[in-house]
């Protein structure tokens, strides 16, 4: 279907020849194409709760323990209060409490140091920041900061990158999952990476448990130990057969993984990537930096003070959003969408790819132009027709951590250096390749440290 199109172009292809709501069967599965703000707002917010399920697949199924994650398991009471508990973990190292500040900045020296290190060579910039989004998470979820090199982040980043992969290619079983009965190499590879995530992960969680106190968690691993010891195993979900178990604890664990790097570090990669092409923004951003906050560190205050850079990194997620259809949402009752029925069951595929690009909303949707995010004032506006992270009762759980961290990676990267393209290189290929997230094809880079930055951090 779609002579090998992804999925997201399809369906924009399909919306043209069938209007922006149609239905299609894939395999045995009905699912409604939203390729309009108007229903996607409807199904995500005015009927959120109706349309909040997720369907069963086999690849999540095996990634989550049957569904003890947030993002691929089915509405339940439960589920809202294990979801409640990762909520409030969140805020508890949120913009309030500068302690993620701290994680990411210190993240980010390290990051400029290496991209420096680089000198004047040509290199690709993806492993030196998926290195420094993946130590942030492991800081954050149980206080391990590694340094380069280190053999357990590269476990770490081995084991998450061959569960991205194998997902992306798991499309056919989630679709069929009685092909699992045959032997498959994408599902033999998925469980040994799952096998060594949890290894690693069962023994910081033991680590922690063994030195938990009532004091401040220390991350978010104690944060939810925390939460699971107190009111969260009371309540609806406990009823329901159980509150927050171990087994939850862990696959939120992982989860903060699976959700929260690759989905970070490619929209860092995307948006460097459009600086490149044009260097016109990056000189903007960086005068806007020079004038706001001069030399000493970025911090998360600043962000009222950037108004330009945070219209670079929302139209970098409009023109790329990496996660370009959602996560399927089902309706969890015969309800309706744009006046036509809807049958409980059915699936629900948000195309926020023909979304961003809607020419009906979005001037020249093609260009890559940061002022659209400013009305004429200069003042930031924010469109309904944007939702890179979703919205309503399934919208990002990971939202704040991930604006706070494009914010100071993006800021502090710009402040002290300079991005170009190798002499005779042709900029970035913008077309992508979708895996799990939309990705951009590995480019080079040349980075010059700026007038008094010569020494990194
Ligand atoms: C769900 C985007 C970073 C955790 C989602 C969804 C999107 C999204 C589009 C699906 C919403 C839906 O199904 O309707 C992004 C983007 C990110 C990012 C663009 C970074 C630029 C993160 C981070 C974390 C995280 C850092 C956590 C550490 C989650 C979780 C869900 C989710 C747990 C599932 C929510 C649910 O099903 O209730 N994200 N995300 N995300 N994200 Fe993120």
């Amino acid at each position: 279907m779609g002579g090998g199109l992804p999925p997201h172009l399809l369906f924009t292809q399909l919306g043209h020849r069938y209007g922006p709501v149609f239905s299609l069967l894939l395999g045995p599965h009905l699912s409604v194409v939203l390729n309009r703000h108007q229903e996607a707002r409807e199904v995500l917010l005015q009927r959120g709760r109706e349309f909040a399920g997720r369907p069963f697949m086999v690849t999540t199924d095996l990634l989550t323990r049957g569904g003890k994650d947030i993002a691929f398991s089915d509405f339940s009471p439960l589920w809202k209060m294990h979801r409640r508990l990762v909520h409030d973990s969140f805020t508890l190292f949120g913009e309030g409490s500068g302690r993620l500040q701290d994680i990411v900045r210190s993240s980010v020296d390290d990051l400029c140091l290496e991209l420096l290190s680089g000198g004047g060579q040509g290199f690709d910039p993806s492993p030196a920041v998926t290195r420094a989004v993946t130590n942030v998470v492991c800081t954050l979820v149980f206080s391990s900061t590694y340094r380069h090199g280190d053999a357990e982040l590269q476990e770490v980043m081995r084991y998450n990158d061959g569960i991205v992969e194998t997902i992306a290619g798991g499309g056919l079983l989630d679709i069929y999952p009685w092909i699992k009965v045959f032997p498959n190499r994408c599902l033999r590879k998925l469980k040994d990476c799952i096998a060594i995530r949890d290894r690693l992960l069962s023994r910081k969680l033991e680590e922690h448990k063994a030195s938990l106190s009532d004091g401040p968690p220390r991350d978010l691993l104690d944060a939810l130990l925390q939460g699971q010891g107190q009111g969260h195993q009371e309540g609806e979900g406990h009823q329901e057969g159980g509150g927050i178990t171990d087994d939850h604890v862990l696959m939120t664990a992982a989860e903060a993984f699976g959700a929260g790097v690759e989905t970070t570090s490619t929209t860092l990669l995307w948006i460097l990537a459009f600086i490149l092409h044009h260097p016109q923004v990056q000189r903007r951003v960086q005068a806007e930096l020079d004038e706001q906050v001069g030399e000493r560190p970025v911090c998360v205050s600043d962000r009222v003070r950037l108004p330009y850079l945070e219209c670079v990194i929302n139209e970098g997620m409009r023109i790329r959003p990496v996660s370009p259809v959602l996560i399927p949402h089902t309706a969890m009752t015969d309800s309706s969408i744009g006046g036509h029925p809807v049958r409980r069951g059915t699936r629900v595929l948000v195309n926020m790819w023909a979304i961003h690009h809607d020419p009906e909303h979005w001037d020249k949707p093609d260009l890559f132009n940061p002022d659209r995010f400013l009305d004429d004032r200069g003042h930031r506006v924010t469109p309904p027709c944007f939702m890179p992270f979703g919205a309503g009762p399934r919208v990002c759980v990971g939202e704040s951590l991930a604006r706070l961290e494009l914010f100071l990676f993006l800021s502090s990267l710009l402040q002290r250096m300079s991005f170009k393209l190798p002499d005779g290189a042709s900029p970035p290929n913008l077309q992508g390749r979708l895996g799990v997230v939309l990705q951009p094809l590995r480019y080079k880079v040349v980075v010059t440290p700026r007038e008094g930055w010569e020494g990194g951090a």
